[in-house]
């Protein structure tokens, strides 16, 4: 598991919100990392009872204030995993100077981005964005060879899902503008950032499933342009209704003297997933294919990463804190930035 934390970094948690992902791998997470959470509040006052009992959270808080008298009394770090559209609302009831993670996407769009930055900035927040896929174990270990030089100069990053995810049977989906680039590709758009800095610029189009009209999006074709030789790809689609055998769900980094191949197993074979995988081909090894053996996976293990992360910045300013909304806004300018692109379409035979 990603950065262990030490004594004097460790801090209790308040959690906002008790919903699906703080239940699946927020908790479970930090049960496994040996974080304390101290209270939690969600607007479904049941939600978060059940959530108290199911991991032993000590208080139930009744409003968003209590939480604070709380974390106050407690010297805690929050932990806000609300749907997007209640983020800043919700940033705006907190203390100035507080340590903060607040779940992805940073807002609906980049308005609400750039004025979540700007209330991370006024309040002196030490904030991060969950882009926790930056931490998982998988990508740890190819951090680790590509930093140590063993594949050379990366070329090529290509990240392909495709995949059956039955996004339409949530409703609550249908009324949102911008769905699987918004929701899902950010994840890797931001893990492309981290591993090869900012594209020149970018050719996007993300477009519906014939089955899912009422999703605005479910496929996106996204290519990053990093120049003449260097190039990032994401090709996802979420209606691949053909059963689990043709299903593909990895990241393939390419490089001068080397390959890392891994699977991305949560998106496999809905809703019961496959593990994480980590294969790399080196030239100095002769170009036969190994395997390293992972016993985590990027979920739940890669969930305790950002919050040590923020531990960490909070005792440490000088910390580089990978996760902090200063980098996170960079990645939401990339989601835009895929949108504009679709919106304007490719080049037609007719403007050659
Ligand atoms: N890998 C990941 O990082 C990952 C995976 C899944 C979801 N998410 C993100 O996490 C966020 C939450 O997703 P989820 O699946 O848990 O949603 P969910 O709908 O299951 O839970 C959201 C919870 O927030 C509560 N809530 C809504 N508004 C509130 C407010 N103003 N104050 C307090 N509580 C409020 C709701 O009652 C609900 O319990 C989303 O933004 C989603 O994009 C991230």
């Amino acid at each position: 598991m990603e950065q262990s934390v030490n004594p004097d970094e460790k801090r209790p948690i308040v959690i906002i919100g008790a919903g699906s992902i703080v239940n699946d791998a927020h908790l479970p997470a930090y049960k496994l990392a040996g974080f304390e959470v101290a209270g939690i509040f969600d607007l479904d006052k049941d939600k978060a009872e059940l959530t108290s009992k199911n991991f032993g959270i000590p208080r139930v808080c009744d409003s968003v204030a209590d939480l604070v008298n709380l974390a106050n009394e407690k010297n805690c770090l929050y932990d806000m995993a609300l749907p997007a559209s209640a983020i800043i609302s919700t940033l705006e009831q907190l203390p100035d100077e507080i340590g903060i993670l607040i779940q992805k996407p940073m807002g609906e769009n980049l308005k609400e981005a750039r004025q979540i930055l700007d209330i991370c900035r006024q309040k002196r927040l030490t904030a991060g964005i969950n882009f926790q896929l930056r931490h998982a174990p998988n990508v740890i270990e190819a951090r680790k060879m590509i930093d140590a030089g063993k594949i050379g100069d990366v070329y090529d990053f290509i990240v392909r899902v495709t995949v059956f995810t039955p996004w339409n049977n949530w409703t609550f989906l249908f009324d949102i503008p911008r769905v699987e680039i918004l929701y899902h590709s950010i994840h890797y758009i931001d893990l492309i950032r981290s591993f090869m800095g900012e594209p020149d610029s970018v050719y996007a189009k993300t477009i519906k499933h014939p089955k899912m009209p009422e999703l605005a999006s479910t496929k996106s074709s996204i290519i990053f342009d990093y120049g003449d030789t260097k190039r990032a790809t994401i090709s996802t689609n979420h209606g691949h209704d053909f059963g689990p055998e043709k299903q593909e769900s990895y990241v393939k980094i390419e490089g001068t003297q080397g390959a890392i191949k891994m699977q991305i197993g949560v998106n496999l074979n809905y809703p019961k997933g496959l593990p994480d995988t980590f294969e790399y081909c080196l030239h100095s090894e002769g170009q036969t294919w190994q395997s390293r053996e992972l016993e985590e996976n990027w979920f739940i293990e890669a969930f305790p990463g950002p919050m040590a992360g923020l531990m960490k910045k909070v005792k440490n300013p000088d910390y580089d804190y990978i996760n902090s909304v200063e980098d996170a806004i960079h990645t939401m300018e990339w989601v835009r930035a895929c949108h504009v692109s679709s919106d304007r379409g490719g080049t037609k035979v007719s403007d050659v």
